[in-house]
């Protein structure tokens, strides 16, 4: 793989998804930055980082894409292999968080919220695939959170949405190996970015006229999520350390965050289960699963 890789990045609007653009680029990688609607709602947004990779010369090119539709993905996706010719890594960073008690939560709202943060990744993941495959190299990124490992209180949803992407994400780790294609995780704490902004709230409030204390729970949760929320940078640096990390030596998860929870001893435990499982199955050598890859810190 060329040093200089070409990168895909979801959600590129705002938040961490720019900050990936702007530090990837810098370093001389080439990058579609793709956000849904750059003609229109985030028409300032595209124009601010077309005018900045004009000034700077960076190697940034915009392209549309809506995680939650196949045919803008697919049509992202060719354009970018058209243009460059391949995609080295996707970063799927695209998605929001849903706050409330679970009860609270509408279906629809639910089905959204898994459209986006999961079945939006599948998307991307389906779409890239058989290019890398095509390149016999490529990693498919999967911007998680610690909260895709600890469950809070009124965020029960978002969590769900991110353990499944954990799930989608390991697996593909597994079943790609011997293809010299990596899936790896990356699992931020909290950060300041436009989140808590895009943040959506639970529709049925008449649904938490019983919980008494309970109730605060989202309150308190998001309080003391933006009160201790880092510098988003920290996060972006870690990014490019990954992705410039020799292919074959990345790690599976990556936990970055401003508190430590002990999400990275969870990771540890669980690779060390998930070694005796793949062992236990026969399918270690299968699975190129080394034990010192499964998880880790940047
Ligand atoms: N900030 C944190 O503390 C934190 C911690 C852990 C994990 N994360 C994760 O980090 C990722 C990025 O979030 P962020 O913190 O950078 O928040 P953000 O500033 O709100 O960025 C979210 C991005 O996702 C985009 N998006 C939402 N729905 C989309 C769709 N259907 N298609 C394409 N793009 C879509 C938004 O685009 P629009 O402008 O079009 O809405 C925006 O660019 C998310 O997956 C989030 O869960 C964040």
């Amino acid at each position: 793989m060329n040093s200089k890789q070409v990168v895909l990045i979801t959600g590129s609007s705002t938040g961490f998804g720019r900050l990936f653009t702007e530090t990837l680029a810098r370093k001389g990688h080439t990058v579609f930055a793709t956000m849904r609607d750059p003609g229109g709602r985030n028409a300032k947004n595209a124009s601010e980082i077309r005018a900045l990779a004009e000034k700077d010369s960076l190697p940034i090119h915009i392209l549309e894409l809506d995680v939650t539709n196949d045919a803008s993905v697919e049509r992202a996706v060719d354009a970018a292999v058209a243009k460059a010719g391949r995609i080295d890594v996707a970063i799927n960073n695209a998605g929001y968080y849903l706050s409330g008690l679970e009860e609270a939560v509408t279906t629809e709202q639910a089905q959204r919220l898994m459209d986006t943060n999961f079945l939006g990744p599948v998307r991307v993941d389906r779409a890239v695939l058989p290019h890398m495959r095509r390149q016999r190299s490529g990693m498919l990124m999967h911007v998680s959170s610690g909260a895709g490992r600890l469950v809070l209180p009124s965020a029960g949803f978002y969590c769900a949405s991110k353990f499944a992407l954990e799930a989608l994400a390991e697996a593909y780790s597994y079943e790609l190996a011997a293809q010299g294609i990596e899936s790896v995780i990356l699992q931020p704490g909290q950060y300041e970015t436009s989140v808590f902004g895009n943040t959506v709230t639970a529709a049925d409030q008449g649904r938490t006229d019983t919980y008494g204390p309970a109730r605060e729970f989202p309150a308190k949760i998001n309080g003391a999520l933006s009160s201790t929320a880092g510098n988003a940078q920290e996060v972006a640096d870690a990014v490019l350390r990954i992705i410039e990390t020799p292919a074959g030596e990345r790690q599976l998860r990556y936990f970055v965050s401003p508190q430590n929870f002990g999400v990275d001893e969870i990771n540890a435990v669980a690779k060390q289960v998930q070694a005796n499982v793949l062992e236990g199955f026969g399918l270690a050598a299968d699975t190129k699963f080394l034990k010192g890859k499964a998880a880790g810190a940047v």
